[in-house]
């Protein structure tokens, strides 16, 4: 049954929201952005900080839009004079305490309390410059996780999530009045897996991640939207470059995957994209030794490998790989009735499991790789160690970015990477490609669900795509025209196989859609 709408106005635009909806979430349908600091979608609401105050039509006095619920013929004023002459007491008070001390702030630029006291503050202080303000030192809260308690304003929303949602209560209000500030349990610290969001909740910079901890200003950030690769969840990112290096990863909202938070494993694992020893040119075997190439000339060189092979073709992928470059590189050898027996196969790093107990179906997954759903839906196997054994007797055996390769047999090895192991310098052709910071793609996370990533930062040298580099060598073999992008990439695999028929990456958004569930033909 559909949801009961009512229909109120906010700053004179009618709107109609589900009954229930808080009036702070009606007015965003409006395009109304109340102030706000300890209100948040993804916390039990708290009406604690009072910034999110409005005048409502026939109410004797100023309600809190983040505790009030949108009633039927409800006229809300965000702007009358009454509301907005309230809210800059309220910033006038949290501005008592807080130290003016944005030039050396992490979160300046990024600063909930900058941007509503430039949008409502008063122009300067009532207080006498020789007013001493409260005084703290910086705490050690948790592995990433630095406390600089004279910024705090109090909005608990830090408290709220360690027991509300990562249902680990170690956070709290100790003492009260003007000498409150956020207390940590004596005997505990911030290390709970999903510790770090209370950094990305903070509206303010006093919690803040030592890892990040003056590593660039806001406004030097790029952001691209991603999607996270340390397990099988597929939580929704934003990876932050500087300069085109990764230097962040934080939590984009998907209600659908990982609400508006990510792990700390998520958090980290990033390093690996700026690394500089990457393959940076297509290197072919000429008198034993690899020598670099341009793309032309690699490319005739394993098409001629393979033009000349005959029977089984073994192919050990990355469950890392973006969708386009795992279909593509199966394309190569299924396509083209050249009588190739084709086996491909990929293996996964495992970890332990760390739920978030308060968000259902949200947990750093076991399984530490983005794709390996999306690498099963294109007809690879998890028979790793059985793949390996045949391609002992392989005539080619093709490795995408994995570094478990097989000892070198009678066969030809093709190597397609981001970084050379030492084993690829046995391969006859090494071709670079791009890593998923500098590619756009898809990924399948564990429940089917197929989502996009967008490039961040160039590849390095000559590497491209590994979708361009499959599409190119599977045309130069004459099978079918090349695609000139991730988007028409993504177009053949909808093409071709049913799990993912009718999906395109219009359709797909940033936020994803489900594949099918139908399996796909051996
Ligand atoms: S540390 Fe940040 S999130 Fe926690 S109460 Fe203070 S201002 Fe709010
Ligand atoms: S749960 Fe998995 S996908 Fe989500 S942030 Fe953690 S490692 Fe990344
Ligand atoms: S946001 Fe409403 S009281 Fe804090």
């Amino acid at each position: 049954m559909p949801d009961e709408l009512v229909n109120l106005t906010i700053d004179g635009v009618p709107v109609a929201v589900p009954k229930g909806t808080l009036v702070i979430e009606a007015a965003k349908q409006a395009g109304v952005l109340v102030p706000h600091y300890c209100y948040h979608p993804g916390l039990p609401v708290a009406g604690v900080c009072r910034m999110c105050l409005v005048e409502i039509e026939k109410q004797p006095k100023l309600a809190i839009a983040c505790a009030t619920q949108a009633a039927e013929g409800m006229v809300v004023q965000t702007q009358s004079p009454a509301a907005k002459s309230a809210r800059t007491g309220v910033l006038e008070f949290l501005l008592i305490n807080h130290p003016l001390d944005c030039p050396i702030c992490d979160q300046a630029g990024e600063c909930e309390l900058q941007d509503f006291t430039f949008q409502e503050g008063r122009a300067g202080t009532r207080y006498s410059p020789d007013y001493p303000k409260r005084f703290n030192p910086v705490e050690d809260f948790g592995p990433d996780v630095l406390y600089v308690p004279n910024r705090c304003i109090l909005c608990t929303r830090c408290v709220r999530f360690m027991e509300d949602v990562a249902q680990e209560p170690v956070l709290n209000v100790s003492e009260r009045g003007d000498r409150a500030f956020i207390g940590v349990h004596p005997e505990a610290r911030l290390d709970h897996p999903w510790a770090g969001n209370v950094v990305d909740l903070c509206p303010v910079g006093s919690l803040l991640s030592k890892d990040f901890l003056h590593k660039a200003r806001a406004w030097e950030l790029d952001k691209a939207a991603s999607v996270c690769t340390g397990c099988s969840q597929g939580c929704n990112v934003t990876l932050d470059t500087r300069d085109d290096i990764v230097v962040r990863v934080r939590p984009r909202s998907n209600l659908e995957v990982n609400r508006y938070f990510i792990c700390d494993h998520g958090r980290m694992n990033y390093r690996w994209m700026n690394r500089g020893d990457r393959i940076e040119a297509p290197l072919v075997k000429r008198g034993g030794e690899l020598h670099a190439t341009d793309w032309q000339d690699a490319f005739e060189r394993v098409t001629t490998v393979l033009r000349g092979a005959g029977g089984r073709v073994v192919a050990l992928v990355s469950p890392r790989a973006s969708t386009e470059a795992l279909f593509f590189a199966r394309e190569l050898f299924r396509a083209g009735g050249r009588g190739l027996e084709w086996t491909g196969a990929f293996q996964v790093v495992m970890g332990e499991e760390a739920p978030l107990p308060g968000v259902p179906d949200l947990a750093l997954r076991a399984e530490r790789a983005p794709n390996g759903r999306g690498a099963e839906l294109l007809g690879y196997g998890r028979e790793y160690a059985a793949a390996l054994a045949a391609a002992e007797s392989a005539a080619v055996v093709l490795v995408l970015d994995e570094p478990d390769i097989p000892v070198r047999t009678a066969g030809t090895l093709i190597y397609v990477g981001t970084v050379l192991p030492e084993r690829a310098r046995d391969a006859e052709v090494v071709l670079p490609i791009a890593n998923v910071a500098e590619e756009d793609g898809t990924f399948v996370n564990r429940d089917g669900r197929v989502q996009r990533y967008a490039q961040a930062k160039p590849a390095p040298g000559m590497a491209r795509p590994g979708w361009w580099v499959f599409s190119e060598l599977s045309a130069a073999l004459g099978q079918g025209d090349p695609v000139a992008s991730a988007a028409e990439a993504f177009a053949r695999v909808a093409q071709t196989l049913e799990p993912f028929r009718g999906l395109s990456y219009e359709q797909l958004g940033f936020t994803g859609k489900p594949a099918a569930a139908a399996p796909v033909p051996a």
